[in-house]
């Protein structure tokens, strides 16, 4: 049997699309390998949002020209990065030795590019620039039996100004809710309890198209889905954070809560020059809003550091914010110019090593809160839904809480069920406890 290996980088959506892939090349008959020395065929899914993914491809694909020479394997280059001219032409020019490359429009056509490729011996490059069609009825290959992604649009009219997205993925088109609907009652109907609706924003689910419902009420209808017992979804973006969601969110008793809202930053002055469209009071008083309806909501955040004239003031309502909100967990990078954005132009004034420390005292704020708010767990039971074994222990099992509070814990759930686990010990990034 052939075989296939699969490198993934970046967000969720890719890992959707790569799971997208996995199922293709099952159904053409090669199965998955860990071992890139025995593959036929290695997908690489890249991602552009910052710069040392790039890299990290970069790096990745030169080496994989040993491992080429050795085994003779076919390398296919697919994902946002493909949707820039320039790191296509790089591709041509210096890795003359990828055989396939594809955009995020052309996923649906891997198959047949594919073929033409092994007929052909000859390189086949397919990139689209943007599509308004969104390809129904390509299956995914389920990395678990028990929770799956959902994508229920594709696409983003942000354009944040530091922001590659709209550029690579293309303006938002929604999926049909019958569409959606359809996919999560046959997803449950074959043992799925959790589900997590993918989109950049989807709060804007449905808006642009015209298609006669909104997220909210596209929320509502999953909740009715039986079987899935958990409802996810990401990401919310704050302008578009609509009062009825936040109503769906409470009413709904299978949508979790826990709520992931980037802010990027504290300062007013550089949310405007992000193009965020909302300031810190407006955040403030969604938080609010937020806290008040669903009181034990978990509010995670993305935040970026160093964006162009970031002064230690600026930088300073960052770190008052985090302090207020006190979210349970921050996803924070550094800012990286992206080619094509508008932030691209403006000039890198602040020096790296200023950079470096305000990253450190962000990551340290954090943590403390991350840790502190974890003590409200210790000595209560908790709901789990076993993810299986730890990777690093294996008489630890592993799962999450319906507010996606990572959990490490001694008992003999397996994979797919829902059980309580009764807190004894916090660590910085996961609660400790037995199944009760
Ligand atoms: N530099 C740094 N971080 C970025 N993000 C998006 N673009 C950039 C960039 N150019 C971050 C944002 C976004 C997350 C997915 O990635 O915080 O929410
Ligand atoms: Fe990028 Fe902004 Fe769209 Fe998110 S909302 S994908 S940060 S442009």
């Amino acid at each position: 049997m052939k075989q296939y290996n699969i490198i993934t980088y970046g967000c969720q959506m890719n890992e959707n699309d790569s799971e997208k892939i996995s199922k293709m090349l099952t159904d053409l008959g090669y199965c998955s390998t860990g071992n890139i020395n025995n593959a036929d065929i290695l997908i690489m899914n890249t991602c552009s949002v910052r710069e040392n993914a790039d890299d990290r491809f970069f790096g990745n694909l030169g080496y994989m020209k040993n491992i080429k020479k050795k085994n003779d394997m076919i390398i296919a280059v697919c994902g946002c990065m493909m949707q820039q001219e320039h790191i296509v032409t790089q591709i041509k020019q210096k890795y003359p030795y990828v055989d396939i490359i594809f955009g995020t429009h052309n996923l649906h056509q891997f198959p047949s590019l594919l073929e033409k490729h092994l007929k052909t011996k000859k390189p086949v490059y397919e990139i689209q620039n943007s599509t308004d069609e969104i390809f129904e009825g390509i299956d995914s290959e389920r990395r678990y039996s028990y929770k799956a992604y959902v994508k229920i649009m594709q696409g983003c009219n942000n354009f944040c100004s530091y922001c590659v997205v709209p550029y690579t993925r293309g303006r938002e088109k929604s999926r049909k809710r019958q569409d959606i609907l359809n996919e999560i009652t046959s997803l449950a109907n074959s043992g799925v309890k959790e589900v997590m609706l993918l989109g950049q924003n989807v709060n804007s689910y449905g808006i642009a198209d015209n298609i006669g419902t909104s997220f909210p009420s596209l929320l509502r209808e999953v909740n009715e889905i039986k079987g899935i017992e958990r409802i996810r979804f990401m990401t919310s973006h704050p302008k578009d954070l609509s009062d009825d969601l936040i109503d769906a969110m409470s009413e709904c008793s299978n949508v979790c809560n826990h709520l992931h809202l980037p802010i990027q930053s504290g300062s007013s002055r550089i949310l405007a020059l992000m193009n965020r469209k909302y300031d810190r009071e407006k955040y403030l008083s969604l938080v609010d809003k937020i806290k008040a309806k669903i009181p034990d909501i978990s509010l995670t955040t993305d935040i970026i550091v160093g964006f162009p004239t970031e002064s230690e003031e600026d930088f300073a309502d960052t770190l008052d914010i985090i302090d207020t909100v006190r979210f349970d967990g921050a996803y924070t990078f550094i800012y990286s110019p992206r080619k094509g954005t508008k932030s691209y132009d403006m000039k890198l004034d602040i020096p790296a090593d200023v950079i470096k420390e305000r990253f450190s005292r962000l990551l340290d704020i954090q943590k403390k809160i991350s840790e502190e708010n974890k003590f409200k767990y210790l000595n209560t039971a908790v709901e789990v839904l076993c993810e299986g074994r730890s990777k690093t222990e294996w008489e630890i099992l592993t799962g999450r809480t319906r507010d996606n509070q990572l959990v490490n814990f001694t008992g003999s759930a397996n994979a797919g069920d829902i059980i309580e686990v009764y807190i004894s010990n916090t660590k910085s990034f996961y609660l400790q406890g037995k199944q009760i």
